[in-house]
């Protein structure tokens, strides 16, 4: 695999890891949100390193994009490894209650701490935290069944952090914690990069489509990708089995019908169907086991 070289700006980076490490220390839970489609390279391998004794829940977010099937595969995957992810569609209010089940059973075991060791109890602060564009300020007006996150920014406001009351006990963040993604492994850049969830970054969009066609060809035969090769074919009109054979090739044929020859509109508008759900609802991340 001749994975492109993706670059989030250096700014940026060291931006989002100023006010994320200000942010976590502020916190007694995490509610880390990830992608369904790819929920291994939108994990972060420091992650635990951040969180360290706080409280976590993870959701993975964008549920409806993937198949159910693949989300139950991925449930026992991820339960075999002793974690319980709560699976969302933030964009339709999907889950939300479930996550405030757990943040509200996290509460009470930090109270029951407290508590056991003399102090008093306070309400408990949480953050929602995750790559860009995974979901996480949807998820937070979801909770707090109101738009406080657009609100917070046209107001100026995020300077301070503002904290909303969900519950008794709980306040949440009107801001969302945004992970610096992870650029010494490049082929989960990739990834990010061709479910948007990369923030601004630079790279080479014809060179992502073809990784793209590639990581398509590897997954065909796995069904918990759920790629149907011949929907694919029908609606671009060139049999994207070739396209397996020869990417290149495939976009150079695709652009001809679709933008006049431009291979650079052509790798562009394969991504945006693919993240617009045209294609299907297909996993680039499936299961593994040992
Ligand atoms: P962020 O705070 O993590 O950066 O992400 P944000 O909530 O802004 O969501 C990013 C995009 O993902 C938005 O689309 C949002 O509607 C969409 N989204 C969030 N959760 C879900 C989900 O569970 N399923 C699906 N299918 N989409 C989701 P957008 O096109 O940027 O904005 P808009 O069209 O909704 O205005």
């Amino acid at each position: 695999m001749n994975i492109p070289k993706i670059q989030w700006y250096p700014g940026h980076i060291a931006k989002a890891e100023k006010k994320l490490s200000e942010v976590i220390k502020k916190v007694d839970l995490i509610i880390e949100v990830r992608d369904a489609r790819i929920p291994l390279s939108t994990g972060h391998p420091h992650l635990n390193k951040w969180i360290k004794n706080k409280k976590h829940i993870l959701v993975i977010n964008k549920s409806d994009m993937i198949s159910q099937n693949t989300m139950a595969s991925w449930n026992k995957w991820f339960k075999e490894k002793g974690q319980d992810p709560l699976w969302c569609d933030a964009k339709r209010g999907i889950g939300i209650k479930e996550v405030c089940i757990s943040a509200k059973d996290s509460r009470l075991s930090i109270d029951n701490r407290r508590l056991s060791r003399g102090m008093k109890i306070r309400p408990i602060r949480a953050l929602t935290l995750g790559f860009p564009n995974v979901g996480k300020s949807a998820l937070i007006n979801r909770i707090a069944n109101k738009r406080v996150v657009e609100s917070a920014r046209k107001a100026g406001v995020t300077r301070n952090l503002r904290w909303i009351k969900i519950d008794s006990g709980i306040d949440l963040l009107d801001a969302p914690g945004v992970i610096p993604p992870n650029l010494e492994d490049q082929r989960s850049a990739l990834n990010l990069a061709i479910c948007d969830d990369i923030g601004e970054a630079a790279y080479e969009i014809e060179s992502v489509a073809i990784e793209f066609i590639n990581i398509f060809s590897k997954l065909v035969d796995n069904k918990n990708a759920n790629i149907s090769a011949h929907k694919i074919s029908e609606r671009y009109g060139v049999d994207i089995l070739k396209g397996f054979k020869n990417p290149s090739n495939w976009i150079d044929d695709a652009a001809s019908k679709h933008t006049s020859g431009d291979r650079r509109r052509m790798a562009y508008k394969l991504l945006e169907d693919y993240r617009n759900q045209f294609l299907g609802k297909i996993s680039l991340e499936v299961p593994k086991w040992n």
